[in-house]
């Protein structure tokens, strides 16, 4: 099978955090001690993906390439793909469908944070199916807010509902999605839901109705947080702080995961290190070194 690609939809106009974003993407906006972005890409490296393509508004554009780069400073090769409107987050498959040109992906929405043992491997269990798609089921509070997963009465998955007014389930389908390298094919057949956009949704559902969606719930033992309101922004920060300062452990640490796994050797992490000076970002990096 091809190499899996990564999509990080990192697009929007973010008015629900107005004023904070009216200069400057939402995903790039701080989750404690470093850029919200951060947090999906180390997703994406998690399950092993190496290229990856950013999608953005054309005006967040060199913002985006400013924070991140190229990618090599990672051993990733990050690309930019501009989403002149924002139309939905199927869009995403058409406007990446060059760079994916038919490989399978994993796309991640760039608001979006996971936390949870177990995630690389459940990661690289998706990423093993074979023909289809994987999705994330995650039990919250709120599905209303959400695509949620609608199961029959033997827990089979009987459909994907988009914001429903009465949810079938507390189960929140995530904003991670592993389709196979059919997604942008398919998604040129997704027309504009009520509310004028290309729902992820409808696309799931034709992978569904073939019996190609595998839904995967992610436990308790997971966090998957909202960056979407001025609090759950806050929440979320105060979360990693909490975690990474209690076990002196980096969340979502690009450089780390980079380096774990030999895509990046010593020396480009300390240049890396170098970089940050001596915050607690730098210092971190450093003590992964033994040069703490
Ligand atoms: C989108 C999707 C929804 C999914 C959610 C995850 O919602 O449409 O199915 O559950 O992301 O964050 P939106 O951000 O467009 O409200």
């Amino acid at each position: 099978m091809t190499q899996r690609k990564g999509i990080i939809l990192a697009g929007g106009t973010g008015t629900r955090l107005y004023p904070i974003t009216i200069g400057i993407s939402k995903q790039l906006l701080p989750v404690y001690d470093k850029p919200m972005i951060f947090y999906p890409l180390s997703v994406l490296m998690l399950a092993g993906i190496r290229e990856i393509a950013v999608i953005t508004t054309p005006q967040d554009r060199d913002q985006f390439i400013r924070t991140l780069g190229d990618g090599a400073q990672w051993g990733l090769k990050l690309s930019y793909i501009e989403q002149p409107s924002p139309d939905g987050l199927a869009q995403a498959y058409l406007l990446a469908e060059d760079f994916l040109a038919g490989a399978p992906s994993a796309m991640v929405l760039g608001d979006n944070i996971f936390f949870g043992h177990g995630l690389p491997e459940q990661l690289a269990a998706a990423d093993r199916e074979g023909p289809g798609g994987t999705v994330f089921g995650y039990r919250v509070a709120d599905p209303e807010r959400y695509g949620v997963v609608d199961f029959d009465i033997s827990g089979g998955v009987r459909g994907i509902v988009e914001k429903p007014e009465q949810a079938p389930s507390p189960y929140a389908v995530t904003g991670l999605y592993f389709l196979d390298g059919s997604a942008p094919e398919r998604a040129r057949a997704v027309r504009p839901s009520a509310r004028g956009e290309l729902e992820i949704t409808s696309l799931l559902e034709m992978y569904l109705r073939e019996g190609l969606l595998h839904v995967q719930l992610m436990g308790r033992g997971y966090a998957w947080l909202d960056t979407g309101t001025h609090g759950s922004l806050l929440d979320a920060g105060n979360f990693v702080r909490t975690l990474s300062e209690r076990q002196g452990q980096q969340v979502g640490c690009p450089e780390e995961i980079a380096w774990s796994r030999g895509w990046i050797g010593d020396a480009q992490l300390r240049a890396r290190a170098e970089i940050f000076g001596k915050n607690g970002y730098g210092a971190y990096l450093r003590g992964l070194l033994g040069e703490g």
